[in-house]
């Protein structure tokens, strides 16, 4: 009898699952009410009195064995779902990572700033809600004045006025406030003008906003660095400079770029000129220095502003300026091979 149970307890000892099911029926045959430990204590009462002991102590190894056996196993199978539900099934090929795209206004934007950045510019940011200050009186554009119509305004709050900023030229004047010449920065930023939603216009749109003040900068200079960004661009060296007027710029103009007439979208691109405006510019006015902290007799400066929505439009061919904002994952997937 004892060297059945003592069989047993090797038994048990060898005993290992990681079935449930298994396990269960293991626990019922050692430990269930019909099983081998009742079994063998109900023996007890008829093992003679001098083997009392040894059979007693026998029966108790096995049980605890067998108990112990059951936990360990149960135990092991609760931690292994557990990671299991952490981790999922460790040895399963991994899933591929989906990639995502740059937006057509991020690829244009990088790509200015980068061209500007290797002639030294840094880059400059601004907040959207402006004071009257920094987006119209500093830049020349006193209370009153007419050309102030030529942006229509989003008001926050009146008197104090408190506004979305028409042009990102007010970093310009926060920048200026905050920096002595040398400046050479580049603003780009989201701007917003009450104008009725089209496929040409937007209530909001990006501009990048261009400043470089120090001794000594002429025009000539201004055209150069226009000459050098509209080829690094678009590939693209010819440019003219048509007289314009800007208050926070004199003398100021219009910049284009000359595209070419060689194919049917160049015709409609240019409606048959050849010729595609880019930007507007000019020297930085001295009252606009001057608002700004910086002494006009010392330093000059230019400083010019263009549109990023319309540049991209026109280098990816987009019918119509709502596709940018309307975040249709057919339109913005088809820009995943750019960088
Ligand atoms: N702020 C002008 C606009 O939004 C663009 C502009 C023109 C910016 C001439 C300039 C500039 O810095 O010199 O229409």
């Amino acid at each position: 009898m004892i060297e059945k149970i003592k069989s047993q307890i090797v038994a048990v000892e060898a005993f290992s699952s990681t079935n449930v099911e298994e396990i269960e029926n293991f626990r019922i045959k050692y430990l269930g009410k019909k099983g081998l430990l009742n079994d063998f204590f109900a023996a007890f009462k008829e093992v003679p009195n001098e083997q009392k002991k040894e059979f007693g102590q026998a029966v108790n190894t096995l049980k605890n064995a067998a108990t112990e056996k059951v936990n360990a196993l149960k135990e092991a199978l609760a931690s292994q779902e557990e990671s299991k539900g952490v981790y999922g099934d460790l040895s399963r090929p991994g899933e591929p990572i989906a990639l995502g795209s740059r937006h057509p206004i991020s690829l244009v934007k990088n790509k200015i700033t980068d061209i500007f950045a290797r002639i030294g510019f840094n880059v400059s940011e601004g907040p959207e809600i402006e004071d009257d200050w920094h987006n119209f009186t500093a830049l020349n554009l006193p209370e009153y004045h007419p050309a102030r119509d030529m942006q229509d305004t989003f008001f926050v709050e009146k008197d104090p006025d408190v506004l979305l900023r028409t042009h990102t030229s007010s970093v310009q004047v926060r920048y200026m406030e905050n920096n002595q010449p040398p400046i050479r920065t580049i603003s780009p930023g989201r701007v917003f003008r009450n104008e009725a939603i089209s496929a040409r216009s937007h209530c909001f749109f990006h501009q990048v906003e261009g400043l470089y003040v120090d001794k000594g900068v002429s025009f000539a200079d201004l055209k150069q660095t226009l000459q050098y960004f509209t080829t690094e661009m678009f590939g693209k060296s010819k440019i003219r400079l048509r007289p314009s007027y800007f208050p926070f710029t004199e003398p100021s103009a219009e910049v284009d770029v000359y595209w070419g007439l060689e194919t049917e979208t160049d015709y409609k691109m240019t409606k048959g000129t050849g010729w595609l405006e880019i930007m507007g510019c000019g020297m930085v006015d001295p009252n606009v220095l001057k608002n700004c902290g910086i002494d006009p007799t010392e330093y000059s400066g230019f400083a010019f502003g263009m549109g990023i929505d319309r540049i991209a439009l026109l280098l990816h061919q987009i019918p119509d300026i709502r596709m940018l904002s309307e975040n249709d994952l057919r339109f913005l997937e088809q820009f995943k091979a750019s960088i």
